[in-house]
């Protein structure tokens, strides 16, 4: 009989319920979309009050990542130390896990790389074993300068050898866009497997396995550190652009299943070719290396770039390579580059970019992170002072001390190396030395 009644004592009730929550919710939307005019920028602790209820309340039917969006424009501080905390904590786990740092390539520019990759990427890691493939050449003596990584595990320098090509290498790549045909992609591939050959050797010997493989090169220029982030477990983890139609295959990082696959370049051509995958290059193979293992892959911008001493058309069109200012801001993923003086900046950079093909030589370059280097000709004259004005005192010194290397010093500094290395397979340092250096 008195239904009417229950139900508005009911209706009140909910009303007085559904208070709190809706005043909150108001005050969500206003701060939310109004992050930079905080309208309770002068009631901290209303707002501390507010935020602590409301999470509360959110935080039993909305997941934790939904309430850091919402919030995000507000608790900027807390969400910042939140995410600094949590980089820390994956940092920390990081070092207290294996990590093998594979370097392949030649030395031709390492007095300039080197000290960057000892820094930026050895040195934010100092529990990882290096790793060294590396040809024989006048510019192996620059190896020395590895004297201060923090681990050395293995060094093998190797004279070169022509590789004989197989019909099935034949079919599945092709010379087009490698400079040195068919073979110089052999000799790559066998720079980056051997790499992983001397890891399992590693791992079988000291009766261990390695939880991630970094894979990189003795040509990059790192301008800033290889971030906890970027290691993804069950992933492989490859820079954007530069992906010539396939991934971007100048620096990757996983963990030791994902690596042995994407490090198998040449051991997984028979599978490409079964997968009826022909005429491909570096990058495409890379990429059908993983997709055939079904190895899910991801992108992530990396601070690095790719010293390189060739000539480019200037300015690039089209499929052509664009050659970024080593002063750049980045990240620069892997880019070509060189030390020099800046011929193209801001709208330049936009309107040369835009006109060149996504996806083939084309990087991320907003936001002013990206400059041009007139490439067409030689390194500019004085590139040196250039160099040493971008990287600063320490890294410039470094270049003028291996610059100015005796023979005398380049052998005593790879014995102290040799001594630090725990498999070292080379010629003598005597040799090596000798080849870029004359005895004085
Ligand atoms: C919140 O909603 C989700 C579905 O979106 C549900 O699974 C969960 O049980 C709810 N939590 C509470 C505390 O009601
Ligand atoms: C909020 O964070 C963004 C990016 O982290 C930053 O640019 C901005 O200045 C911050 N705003 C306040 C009020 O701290
Ligand atoms: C390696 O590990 C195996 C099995 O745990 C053990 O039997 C062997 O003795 C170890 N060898 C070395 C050199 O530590
Ligand atoms: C790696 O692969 C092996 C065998 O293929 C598998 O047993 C193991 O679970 C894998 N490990 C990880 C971390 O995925
Ligand atoms: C430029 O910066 C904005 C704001 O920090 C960011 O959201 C955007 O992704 C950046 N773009 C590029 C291409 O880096
Ligand atoms: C690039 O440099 C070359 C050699 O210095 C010069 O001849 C050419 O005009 C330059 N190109 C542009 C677009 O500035
Ligand atoms: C190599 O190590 C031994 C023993 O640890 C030491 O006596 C010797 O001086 C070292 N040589 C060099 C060149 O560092």
């Amino acid at each position: 009989m008195n239904f009417t009644k229950k139900l508005s004592n009911l209706d009140r009730r909910n009303f007085l319920i559904l208070i709190p929550p809706l005043s909150i919710l108001i005050f969500i939307s206003i701060s939310f979309f109004s992050p930079s005019t905080n309208p309770f920028s002068s009631f901290a602790p209303i707002r501390s009050f507010l935020l602590g209820r409301s999470n509360s309340i959110l935080n039993n039917n909305v997941s934790s990542t939904a309430t850091a969006t919402i919030f995000l424009p507000m608790r900027n501080e807390t969400v910042e130390i939140r995410r600094r905390s949590r980089t820390r904590m994956k940092k920390d786990e990081l070092l207290r896990s294996r990590i093998a740092v594979c370097l392949v390539g030649g030395a031709r520019r390492f007095e300039l790389t080197g000290p960057s990759i000892v820094e930026n990427i050895l040195k934010q890691y100092p529990n990882s074993d290096l790793f060294l493939h590396s040809p024989l050449d006048k510019n192996a003596f620059k190896f020395s300068l590895l004297k201060t990584a923090p681990k050395l595990a293995s060094v093998r320098i190797f004279e070169p050898k022509p590789i004989p090509e197989t019909e099935t290498e034949a079919r599945v790549l092709t010379a087009h866009n490698s400079p040195n045909g068919i073979q110089g992609l052999l000799q790559y591939f066998n720079l980056v497997e051997g790499c992983l050959t001397l890891i399992q050797n590693y791992q079988n010997q000291q009766n261990f396995t390695y939880d991630w493989i970094i894979r990189t090169r003795v040509d990059g220029y790192w301008n800033g550190p290889l971030h906890p982030k970027n290691f993804i477990p069950g992933h492989y983890t490859v820079p954007p652009g530069s992906s010539y139609g396939g991934l971007n295959d100048r620096f990757g990082l996983g963990d030791l299943n994902t690596s042995v696959i994407a490090l198998s370049r040449l051991s997984l051509i028979p599978k490409l070719d079964s997968a009826g995958l022909h005429q491909l290059n570096s990058e495409t193979s890379f990429k059908a290396q993983l997709t055939t293992q079904r190895v899910p892959f991801l992108t992530k911008r990396l601070p690095f770039c790719v010293v390189s001493d060739r000539k480019y058309d200037f300015p690039p069109v089209g499929f052509s390579v664009p050659v970024a200012a080593l002063s750049s801001r980045g990240p620069l993923s892997g880019a070509k580059c060189r030390p020099c003086t800046a011929a193209c900046r801001g709208g330049c950079v936009a309107e040369v970019m835009g006109r060149l093909y996504k996806g083939w030589s084309w990087t991320e370059w907003g936001n002013g992170t990206l400059e041009l280097c007139n490439a067409s000709e030689e390194w500019e004259k004085g590139w040196e002072k250039v160099f040493d004005g971008v990287v600063g005192e320490k890294f410039g010194g470094e270049r003028k001390r291996v610059e100015g290397l005796s023979l005398k010093n380049c052998v005593d500094d790879f014995e102290v190396m040799i001594n630090r290395t725990v498999v070292w397979e080379a010629p003598l340092p005597e040799k090596i030395c000798r080849m870029g250096l004359k005895a004085h």
